[in-house]
């Protein structure tokens, strides 16, 4: 173990391990995670569950406290949790088959850097799934640092059934992540901001955009 520079910066860790959520009601919660992620609850009892969709352990917990409030959208913090599917392909299986268990984004943006389908829990918190628009790492970040990214950061909304019949039509997925570039956008007016908390529904599954 190199321990010759412990006044130099800090050793970044390997990777981001879970996220926490804690919830007044963790039925509808986990229900919600185990269709939205395919994900499969590894342990738990009647105050944690430990859930994973991959070769992590856990990457989502679902931690219920009865007495805590209902999620404020006007507080600071966490604003969303993003996951990557591998091709704009398994992003839209993923969505349909989410639809399919009644589950629809709330947004669909491509940001440019990546094309984004947003949804949020039954307790309001907000998921994106994502695919990277470039093939590497390096491509993506000139992109982010280029004057069409920092003059619309937030990209063009996108229509997901319009993209699936355009995919299904043989166009190449590098052409349908292309994003056109619309000029500057209001960022005060993006969905995100200004999204009500859903109601709780009995069978735990919450109609986005319903
Ligand atoms: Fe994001």
């Amino acid at each position: 173990m190199a321990r010759t520079n412990l006044s130099g910066k800090v050793l970044p860790p390997s990777r981001l391990a879970h996220v926490v959520l804690r919830t007044p009601e963790s039925k509808p919660m986990l229900e919600f995670y185990k269709i939205f992620l395919g994900a499969r609850v590894v342990a738990g009892n009647d105050s944690i569950s430990f859930l994973t969709y991959d070769d992590e352990h856990h990457r989502i917990a679902i931690m219920e406290v009865p007495d805590c409030g209902d999620k404020n959208r006007m507080t600071a913090g966490l604003d969303h949790i993003s996951f990557t599917f591998e091709t704009l392909d398994d992003l839209l299986v993923a969505y349909q088959q989410r639809k399919a268990h009644g589950i629809v984004p709330i947004w669909c943006v491509n940001h440019g850097p990546t094309t984004s389908m947003y949804y949020q829990d039954p307790d309001g918190n907000v998921l994106e799934t994502q695919v990277d628009n470039l093939s590497t790492v390096e491509e993506s970040m000139e992109y982010m640092a280029s004057p069409e990214f920092a003059e619309n950061p937030i990209g063009i909304d996108f229509d997901p059934e319009d993209l699936i019949k355009r995919l299904e039509s043989g166009e190449p997925e590098k052409e349908l992540k292309k994003r056109p570039n619309i000029g500057p956008r209001d960022f005060g007016k993006i969905p995100l901001l200004n999204l009500p908390i859903p109601a709780r529904e009995k069978s735990g599954i919450v109609k986005n955009g319903a």
